[in-house]
């Protein structure tokens, strides 16, 4: 089966960009990764592409006059370089409603806890703040609204005694990196069906949409 073009679109350090960068290196995974793009010229995310040698894109949000604007200069790299796919992987912009429809089902985002609690920014904090024994990550379809959509697969990761928001975060990102090839390789295989706003996985075995933190094994 051909692998599904797949652009990534990041604003930072890229570190889900980087696993999917790896998982993609299996010439049997069905995506490939064709183009990143990102809204941030500083981005090391950039400098990883480079060394994967996957073409990359800077449009920065900032020379242009509208989100629209801004848009369209994404959608006119994503065709150019033939994308079928779009990940997003710590981008840091809000989509316009029109940028999701076009890319309906077509497009995934990974947010930092177990949606739909925690949507938005600061998500590790407030699991501290609010004294919770488990977070973890979400990939998702996009939709208009933010940190919402049909979820594909969840990693799940225990908060520990003497974390800070930077250290849990850090656990956190390990079942991200697990979490985001997989539901990346359900998409990309056509394994994905959408009905009433939630999505089945054709042939789904158990725990296939679960990812656990190694940690979570050591509990009892
Ligand atoms: C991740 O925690 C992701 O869940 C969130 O932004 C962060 C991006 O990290 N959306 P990286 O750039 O992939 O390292």
């Amino acid at each position: 089966m051909a692998r599904r073009a797949t652009a990534v679109l990041i604003s930072g350090s890229g570190s889900n960009l980087q696993a999917l960068l790896d998982a993609a290196r299996d010439p049997a995974y069905p995506a490939a990764i064709r183009l990143v793009v990102s809204n941030r010229p500083e981005a090391f995310g950039l400098e990883r592409a480079r060394r994967a040698g996957v073409p990359a894109a800077v449009v920065d949000h900032r020379a242009f006059p509208s989100r629209e604007a801004f848009e369209a200069e994404i959608e006119a790299e994503l065709r150019t370089a033939g994308i079928e796919l779009v990940c997003l992987a710590g981008f840091m912009r809000v989509l316009t409603a029109g940028f999701v429809e076009r890319w309906w089902d077509r497009m995934l985002n990974i947010h930092p806890s177990l949606l739909p609690a925690y949507r938005g920014l600061h998500t590790h904090a407030r699991v501290l703040a609010d004294g919770a024994a488990v977070t973890g990550c979400t990939v998702h379809l996009v939709r208009p609204e933010l940190d919402a959509g049909p979820i594909l697969v969840q990693g799940v990761a225990p908060v520990l005694p003497g974390d800070d928001a930077e250290r849990l975060g850090r656990r956190v990102l390990e079942v991200e990196h697990r979490a985001y090839p997989r539901a990346l390789a359900m998409l990309a295989s056509g394994r994905v069906r959408v009905r009433g706003e939630r999505a089945m996985l054709l042939d789904e075995r158990p725990g296939e949409r679960l990812v656990l933190h190694p940690e979570l094994g050591r509990r009892e």
